[in-house]
């Protein structure tokens, strides 16, 4: 164990390093302008330093730059080449500071959180409008659908949740003065994980769609894009149907900014992408009939116009209304019940109402497709993009509701950042200079107090008996709220203040800067009469978004921003309870012009988004902490002294462990009950640490487990071995007993015929003696006198050979005197030459063959083999039982007799003849093919000894043999220029002779 500690600690160790080379090598030259994280920024007090270094990097397209683990983000205004899949495999399971900084990393990191502490987490992506937060969400919900595990179930969640943008997009985003795409509802979406990642499903909220874009847009601003789309990118067949001609000016809903087409906007395309969406997360034609007859009727509704009737009520002038009246299957009645300013007005509120609420059930639909049935635990990350802070030259209800909900974040980032972060330093005992910051606590209270705040306010002023107007709306805030600070009103305000604030309109002091609002935000409570009409409609959509059991006017209805304001305390619940990351979004100019970034408006942002604040905090204070408990748990495999169980108490564990890392005093600080860690590099560091040591108990483990498994088929494979071992050796044993048992059995024998070897030829000494003989004549071979004159010099012969040997001595010696005395014809050359040898060898045959008597005769020959006719030296030897060919003292071959079945000589002087045998073994030698210099003699003396002169058979032209028994050769005979002997194409030995003479027997 220690000694894999030690490795840990190396591979720590040269992890860092590594960790730090790999940052450098990373960085070109480019991405080390500046600094990337401002934790490092030099004075970090100084916002003039901190402007530098963001205009540094926007200039150079580093778009991102880090405060720890906070992500600030400038918007480009163009695209930039950092979005790539190879960019997401980059950053996939790569420790934050190890790259150049990225929303990639960012997402990444929130997501390996969330699978090694199995907790939820939300990302908040705050920032104005315009400043890129939803692209930012985009992003990071595609880097999520790249790098999450897939398999076809999953992807197909993927697709829903990558493709319920583009229809959300088109419902709730429009063109703005700020934005050309620009959220017009606040959007939390949870991704839903399981515990391998995978992503499983998810679920939308969405918060305060602004309505009143439905019935008005200012001047440069469009309605909902959906609308656009439709006229621009809708099938004919579906406008015909739909009652709607293809011209954006034609509806007073889509005219009033002025600006239907915009060149960053492709309504058409837009249109087909929204479409394939629809059927991608499960609408049916019928859902989309109904959505389109909708939006449809809406546009028809914008158009309907009233005339007055002799009583002042309001009539309908035109047609338009049985377009609208048929899209929504509803049947409207001709005469109204209010005048017509009232009508318009509600003609109004009713396009907003079945907006909204459409927008509403799309949101569910979209969440049906999305959710995930299997109620297993999953963990979460929400993303939440909301509309961002925004001031207009008029700003109505809606921006007084989308400011406050940034108000409401803004105290979130406080409460979960600032606040809590030295709340928690305080509460765990270490020693802390708290940081100053603007809590904007005092602007919620005065939005949302109970009693005192504007919206409560509001409700009171909606819902008293008599007649509410926007005046008497602004004389009760002035009333209640009129000494407070970020308060102000036309008569509230000093001389300076007057001059540019309208009678009507009252101020509040927002911590992002100040914002005028008209006090008509007595629009927006029900209007209950004209819901009562929608309940009859015959499209699904329509009935569902006005049930029959909604409250009516008998209870007392909840205004529109209470419902807004409760939702908003929903959402803190929600995001409360997981753990946050943040990325904050800056526009770098008003103009949406790439390059250009206005000091001014930078700074402005800097500081309402508390980024300042931020960095103080990050840089006094500590990255990470966690509960020792849970710390001490992860990584007690790293020390010895807590792994695997600690028996003390987990401060103690932990102050072991990290003593036992290494960890230096500055780098950690032990709370009451948290460790306190300084920099994420030394976290990442213990985390690596764990990953190896994690890696090195898992293999152990799965090498015990499969050390287990492998014993069985190993101690079978033993006794499998075992046994063919017993076999084997028994095998040998045995081969080896029979062969000392033949040993035995021959040495005594040998013993035996030695000890009988002057005995007569017995069973017992033959062999002995055939052992003397031919050791003897083997030896004898050897030793012979060089000359007739030696003859004293003869071998000694052992008793039995003495006969023998005086006869060899008498050939010897007239072969000798032959040799010297007569001289020697040259045919008898060769015979002469064969000497000695070949009688000796017919003696070996003679003894070893057991032949009674001596051989009868005996002539050189060429014997042709049977395989290639190769031409071999032979001797052939005639006894009285049969005809041997002899290789020097070797039998080649023995032919009885009586095998012989014929000889075959051919009518030409060639001094062939072929010896035809009997012969059935087939691994028995075939037929004889020679050449003899004394053929006439041979043969003569060959048909004496077998008593048979038919025997030989003169042949013509050819003669056929046996190779061996089943195998025929053939032998060719012709007369030729030259006399030859070889092998012809047709596999026949062919032989040539010079002369022509017949051969006369
Ligand atoms: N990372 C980015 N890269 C390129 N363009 C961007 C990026 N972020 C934002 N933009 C541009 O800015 C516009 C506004 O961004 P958006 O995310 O809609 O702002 P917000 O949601 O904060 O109002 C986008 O339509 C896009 O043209
Ligand atoms: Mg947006």
């Amino acid at each position: 164990m220690t000694h894999m500690v030690l490795e840990v600690k190396e591979s720590l160790e040269e992890r860092c390093n590594q960790i730090l080379r790999n940052m450098e090598a990373s960085l070109t030259a480019r991405d080390r302008v500046g600094i990337q994280d401002f934790v490092l920024l030099d004075p970090h007090t100084s916002e003039s330093a901190f402007l530098d270094n963001l205009r540094k990097r926007f200039h150079e397209n580093l778009i991102y730059t880090y405060i720890g683990t906070l992500l600030v983000s400038v918007n480009p205004y163009k695209e930039l080449d950092i979005y790539s899949k190879k960019q997401m495999d980059t950053y996939m399971g790569v420790n934050f500071f190890e790259l150049p900084p990225h929303i990639y990393a960012l997402a990444d990191n929130v997501f390996r959180t969330m699978q090694s502490e199995f907790n939820n987490h939300f990302i908040l992506i705050s920032g104005e409008s315009g400043a890129g937060k939803t692209e930012a969400s985009k992003k990071i919900l595609q880097f999520y659908a790249v790098s999450c595990p897939s398999t076809k179930l999953l992807n197909n969640v993927r697709d829903r949740l990558l493709l319920s943008n583009p229809v959300l997009e088109a419902f709730g985003n429009a063109k703005t003065l700020k934005n050309d795409n620009s959220s017009r509802f606040g959007k939390y979406m949870d991704i839903q994980f399981d515990h391998q990642g995978g992503a499983v499903g998810g679920h939308i909220l969405s918060y305060l769609l602004e309505k009143s874009r439905v019935v008005h847009q200012n001047h440069g601003e469009r309605n909902f894009h959906i609308f656009y789309q439709l006229v621009e990118g809708g099938e004919e067949d579906l406008l015909r149907w739909l009652g709607l001609e293809r011209n954006c000016k034609n509806y007073r809903y889509l005219v009033q900014g002025d600006c239907a087409k915009v060149s960053s906007i492709n309504d058409k395309s837009d249109w087909k992408t929204v479409r394939k969406a629809l059927s991608v997360i499960e609408f049916s034609e019928s859902d989309t009939e109904h959505l389109f007859g909708i939006i449809a009727s809406v546009l028809h509704l914008g158009n309907i116009k009233f005339d007055v009737d002799a009583r002042g009520y309001a009539t309908l002038n035109n047609n338009q209304e049985i377009c609208w009246g048929f899209l929504i299957r509803l049947k409207p009645k001709q005469r109204s019940p209010f005048s017509v300013d009232h009508a318009v007005y509600a003609r109004d509120a009713l396009a907003k109402a079945i907006y909204g609420r459409t927008f509403n059930w799309l949101v569910n639909k979209i969440n049906e497709s999305l959710a995930n049935k299997d109620s297993s635990r999953k963990t979460v990350i929400g993303l939440l993009d909301i509309y961002g802070f925004e001031v207009f030259s008029v700003n109505s209800f809606e921006q007084f509701c989308i400011n406050y909900c940034n108000e409401k974040l803004q105290q979130l980032f406080i409460e979960l950042t600032l606040k809590s972060e030295q709340e928690e330093y305080e509460m765990e005992g270490i020693e802390w200079e708290p940081v100053p910051y603007f809590n904007n606590k005092i602007i919620c209270d005065l939005v949302e107090e109970k009693f005192r705040g504007i919206i409560s306010l509001l409700d009171e002023e909606c819902l008293r008996p008599g007649e509410a107007t926007d005046i008497t709306f602004l004389e009760k805030m002035e009333e209640k709220i009129g000494g407070h600070p970020h308060f102000v009103t036309h008569k509230l305000g000093d001389q300076k203040t007057r001059k540019t604030l309208d009678r009507g309109d009252f101020r509040l002091l927002h911590y992002a800067g100040e914002v005028t609002y008209c006090s008509d935000l007595l629009d927006y409570y029900s209007f209950p009469v004209i819901f009562k009409v929608m309940r009859q409609s015959k499209n699904a959509i329509i009935k569902h978004c006005f049930p029959s059991t909604e409250p009516d006017s008998k209870r007392r209805p909840e205004t529109v921003v209470t419902q807004f304001k409760s939702s908003l305390v929903g959402l803190t619940e929600i995001l409360m309870s997981k753990e946050p990351w943040y990325v904050r979004c800056i526009k770098p100019n008003e103009a949406k012009q790439p390059g250009h970034f206005n000091d001014v408006l930078v700074r402005h942002q800097v500081k309402y988004l508390g980024l300042m604040e931020h960095l103080r905090v990050r840089r006094a204070g500590f990255a990470y902490r966690r509960k020792y408990e849970i710390f001490l748990q992860r990584y007690k495999p790293l020390c010895p002294d807590t792994w695997p169980n600690w028996k003390g108490t987990a401060a103690e564990g932990v102050q072991l462990l990290i003593k036992h890392l290494g960890y230096k005093p500055d780098e950690y600080k032990m709370g009451r009950t948290k460790i306190f860690i300084r920099h994420p590099r030394t976290l990442f560091a213990t985390e690596d640490a764990f990953q190896v040591c994690k890696h090195k108990l898992a293999t152990r483990i799965q090498a015990k487990y499969k050390g287990f498994r492998v014993k069985e088929d190993y101690l079978k494979q033993r006794e499998a071995a075992t046994k063919i071992e017993n076999c084997w050796r028994g095998l040998m044993a045995r081969k080896e007993r029979e062969k000392r048992a033949w040993a035995v059995k021959v040495i005594k024998k040998f013993i035996k015929g030695f000890m009988t070897r002057n005995e007569p030829a017995c069973i017992d000494n033959s062999e002995y003696l055939a052992y003397v003989r031919q050791n003897y004549l083997t030896r004898l071979k050897e030793n012979l006198p060089k000359t007739v004159l030696q003859k004293d010099s003869w071998l000694t012969p052992p008793p039995i050979m003495q006969e023998v040997a005086q006869l060899l001595k008498k050939i010897y010696i007239r072969h000798m005197v032959r040799k010297y005395v007569r001289g020697i014809t040259p045919q008898r050359k060769a015979q002469v030459k064969s000497t000695f040898t070949c009688h000796l060898c017919l003696l070996f045959l003679f003894f070893s063959d057991l032949c009674v008597r001596p051989p009868q005769y005996s002539v050189p020959v060429v014997k042709y083999d049977r395989n290639g006719f190769r031409p071999r030296l032979r001797q052939l030897i005639f006894t009285q039982q049969a005809a041997y060919l002899v290789e020097e003292a070797k039998i080649k071959q023995r032919i009885d007799y009586s095998s012989l079945r014929g000889v075959s000589v051919s009518n030409l002087s060639d001094n062939f003849l072929i010896l035809h045998v009997t012969c059935d073994d087939i691994n028995k030698k075939g037929d004889l093919v020679l050449q003899c210099d004394y053929l006439f003699e041979a043969l003569t003396k060959l048909s004496i000894i077998v008593n048979n002169q038919n025997c030989i058979k003169v042949v013509q032209g050819s003669v056929r043999f046996d190779i061996q028994p089943g195998r025929e050769g053939f032998v060719d005979f012709k007369s030729g220029q030259e006399s030859m002997v070889y092998r012809a194409k047709n596999g026949h030995l062919m032989v040539v002779t010079t002369q022509c003479g017949e051969m006369l027997l």
